[in-house]
């Protein structure tokens, strides 16, 4: 689909609730097909990605059902999932991949796991050599580095790894690896990632213990049903906080946006860039949720890397975009990571910006973006890469001229009523 977008330069106005966190709903998937009984999942997003993980584990036999405002999970535990007599297809979602990863490498039988062309060009080594040192059998193209992977279960044995890549995915597998391998698993974290999967064992029965950047987890434990109520995705939620920041006049709340603080760096960033925000925050157990009230502003650059990276790295097209429109210099560094997402997000971001008129650099690790600068119409290119998609459509809010995207449909990996949303907020879309 290509999608033509004109805008003249509206203010945005009105409250939008933005569709569920795509990492709870995945492992909210994951953990009530892990668990003995029948879990109930609220606010999941039913967006492509999430809806590869529920495809992937009906055909390991467990029952699920969706409706409108509720997925029904019933399981009668791991233990129960049969071999699966047809391929996983985990499409776009390198989450799926890689948690299914970790989960399929300790049951009885054998599964096959492809994606679509931008995961057969992800790096899977990452996952597959810590699972591998606790006795996994993982086979794929270049010694398993990239799918299609075929796995045979096996009883797995813990480890004490630390990771070499701040990576809640190379994490999280493991951790599902090690709920059922002998001994405990050490995971050494040196900078803390996104920590869905720690918070979720807790909700389904399991212990865990994490101190002094280090999770504890026995293997052999089994976990129970559980209510599961997802937030809003802050992932999501970035693009109508960015689209508010950036176009006059505007006031827009975004209710119910997940807050855990290993999530935040976002509002960290606009904070420093000299935002005009609020928080209303829900009293909520487990993850934190809160109503955020955005407003135009005047924004300036900063410098972001480090230990904030990870807190932040699925926004940093859209920090990027409004980097253009803040006074001074904004310095993105410690960034490498976006090499290896849905696409080479550095190259994407600084060539589609550029396009724009934007002066926006690359380098190594992140980019150099000087602003402020008018934005014109392009024609854009989405490299099929959901957020790139999104940062090309607010892009195009105070874009001079017409803006042009390929590929628009992308976008419901993560957000699929995005363009009904921007709509509401905006006077109109053409
Ligand atoms: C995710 C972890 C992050 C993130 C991805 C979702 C998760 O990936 O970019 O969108 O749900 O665990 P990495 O683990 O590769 O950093």
């Amino acid at each position: 689909m290509v999608l033509s977008l004109a805008f003249k330069k509206p203010a945005l106005k009105g409250t939008i609730q933005v569709p569920g966190d795509k990492s709870i709903s995945h492992r909210a998937i994951m953990f009530g097909s892990m668990a003995t009984g029948t879990t109930t999942v609220e606010g999941f997003l039913m967006g492509d990605d999430c809806l590869s993980t529920i495809s992937c584990f009906k055909k390991l036999g467990v029952k699920i059902n969706i409706t409108e405002d509720l997925v029904t999970i019933q399981s009668r535990g791991e233990d129960a999932w049969k071999e699966p007599s047809e391929v996983l297809d985990t499409g776009n979602s390198g989450t799926t991949t890689r948690l299914m990863l970790g989960l399929l490498a300790g049951t009885s039988f054998h599964s096959i796991l492809v994606g679509d062309e931008s995961i057969a060009k992800r790096p899977m080594r990452r996952i597959i050599d810590p699972l591998r040192e606790m006795g996994a059998d993982i086979r794929g193209r270049e010694d398993g580095q990239y799918t299609p992977l075929a796995v045979q279960g096996t009883q797995l044995k813990a480890i004490d790894y630390t990771l070499p890549v701040a990576s809640a995915q190379v994490k999280s597998a493991i951790l599902l690896a090690a709920l059922k391998a002998n001994g405990k698993t050490i995971i050494h974290e040196p900078i803390a990632s996104r920590d869905h999967t720690e918070i979720m064992l807790e909700h389904f029965g399991a212990t865990i213990t994490r101190e002094d950047h280090q999770i504890k987890l026995e293997g052999g434990q089994k976990l129970t049903a559980a209510h599961v109520k997802v937030p809003g995705d802050i992932s999501s939620a970035a693009f109508m906080i960015g689209a508010a920041l950036i176009t006059e006049g505007s006031t827009v709340t975004l209710e119910n946006v997940g807050i855990n603080p290993t999530r935040t760096g976002i509002l960290d960033v606009i904070e420093q860039m000299g935002a005009n925000f609020e928080l209303e925050e829900h009293d909520t157990l487990g993850e934190r949720s809160a109503d955020v009230t955005i407003h135009s502003s005047k924004l300036k650059g900063i410098e972001i890397g480090g230990e904030l990276i990870p807190r932040l790295i699925d926004e940093i097209p859209l920090i990027a975009l409004i980097a253009t429109q803040a006074e001074g210099t904004t310095v993105i560094r410690d960034a490498e990571e976006l090499r290896v997402k849905e696409t080479d997000r550095i190259s994407a971001v600084v060539k589609e910006l550029t396009k724009m008129g934007a002066d926006i650099e690359a380098t190594e690790d992140g980019m150099i973006i000087h602003g402020p600068t008018a934005l014109t119409g392009a024609e854009m290119t989405s490299y099929g890469d959901h957020r790139l998609g999104m940062m090309a459509a607010i892009a195009a809010l105070i874009a001079s001229s017409e803006v042009v995207i390929d590929d628009a449909e992308c976008i419901s990996v993560s957000y699929p009523n995005f363009f009904e949303q921007l709509n509401l907020l905006t006077t109109r879309l053409s």
